[in-house]
């Protein structure tokens, strides 16, 4: 059995604690957060005796009895936590952003490699039902040399974002840096799943909506040696988003597409069900799957599913620290470009 702490159960613990449960060899040991109410809702909604609940982080990794703890807080608060962790010798995962600088999570990752402790970055876009499919598809070879490929992503409609809206995470309207740190690494990530690490970037980015302080849309070029990428996402356009902010996560209002051009096929994925299909030369379609869904709650379950099997074989994990780094260069060397206007050389 692995007991996990886990520390921040605010709105998307839900989907960590589930995926605890459903998970045999692991048990929700005990459950830390500063706000007392929302400790106390999520350890009657699952079960965790009063006596295994903490307000202070410290205080748990002192008193509970854990394996590893799950850090589901705000990326300011990952130092210290994993300094904490470290301190006592506990595994961890670690929720994204990974930190709020490159700087600093590549301290994160030192510190936990100088006492040797494990630690994996919670992306789990990358674990989608979307992404695990396209991966299947580039891995058959069925589309030759990839020469191209496009993403397309609207979610959110920051236009909505009006003071007084209920916002299930209200600090995002105040996010200086907003759309390619809170939600790029998790498309920085799934790129780099699907297609390795780019060699250089361009951004442009604008922060359209009043009710936001960061940007809330932006084209990126990706330059490899032998193809680009394109990643084009909006928060600002209206297109197909006719439901509420989060509530069906699955649904209509959550858009994307891909196509992925390669010398033999073309890929696409397209319109509201996620549809996925190949495309061959003479334009005959074949289904790879009539729908796909952005299934978080499974994600989850394979993720850390994924992390548990990770720390009983001693495999690494996918996204541990240093992989993450990878991630964020992405990410910080997206603002940068869009601040010289110029391209960023990353290797
Ligand atoms: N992987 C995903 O798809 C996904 C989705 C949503 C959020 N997130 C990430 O998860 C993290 C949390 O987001 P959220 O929406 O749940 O936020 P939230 O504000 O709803 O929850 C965070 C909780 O952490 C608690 N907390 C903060 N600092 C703490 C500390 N030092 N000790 C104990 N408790 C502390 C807060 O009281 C709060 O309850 C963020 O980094 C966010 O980017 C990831």
């Amino acid at each position: 059995m692995f007991k996990v702490g886990l520390i921040g159960t605010g709105f998307w613990s839900e989907k960590h604690m589930k995926a605890w449960s459903r998970i045999p060899s692991v048990e929700i040991a005990s459950l830390c957060d500063r706000s007392r109410e929302k400790l106390t809702s999520k350890a009657e909604e699952y079960g965790v005796s009063h006596d295994r609940l903490y307000e202070s982080a410290e205080e748990m990794l002192e008193m509970a009895d854990i394996d590893f703890i799950d850090i589901v807080t705000p990326p300011e608060t990952h130092l210290p936590l994993v300094q904490l962790a470290a301190r006592y010798g506990k595994h961890v995962m670690c929720q994204k952003p990974f930190a709020p600088t490159y700087e600093e999570a590549a301290e994160i990752v030192a510190i936990a490699k100088k006492v040797g402790i494990r630690l994996m970055v919670t992306e789990n876009w990358r674990w989608l039902q979307p992404a695990q499919t396209i991966k299947r598809v580039l891995e058959s070879g069925v589309l030759g040399e990839i020469r191209v490929a496009r993403f397309i992503h609207s979610d959110y409609f920051t236009e909505r974002m009006v003071p007084g809206a209920k916002l299930p995470q209200p600090f995002l309207v105040d996010m200086p840096k907003f759309m390619f740190y809170e939600m790029g690494v998790h498309w920085y990530d799934t790129w780099r799943f699907l297609f390795g690490d780019p060699l250089r970037l361009y951004a442009e980015a604008r922060s359209f909506s009043r009710n936001v302080k960061g940007e809330d849309s932006g084209v990126v070029t990706l330059g490899y040696e032998h193809f680009y990428g394109l990643m084009d996402t909006c928060w600002v356009t209206s297109r197909e988003m006719t439901g509420p902010i989060v509530e069906d996560e699955v649904d209509a209002h959550f858009v994307e597409h891909f196509i992925i051009d390669g010398d033999k096929a073309t890929l696409k994925m397209y319109g509201t069900q996620g549809k996925i299909v190949l495309v061959d030369h003479n334009g005959q379609e074949t289904v790879v799957a009539e729908r796909t869904v952005l299934d978080h709650e499974e994600s989850h379950f394979r993720l850390q599913s994924h992390f548990i099997d990770c720390l009983e074989s001693g495999a690494p994990f996918q996204t541990d620290g240093e992989d993450n780094l990878r991630t964020l260069r992405l990410t910080f060397a997206t603002y940068q470009s869009m601040e010289t206007h110029q391209a960023v050389a990353l290797y």
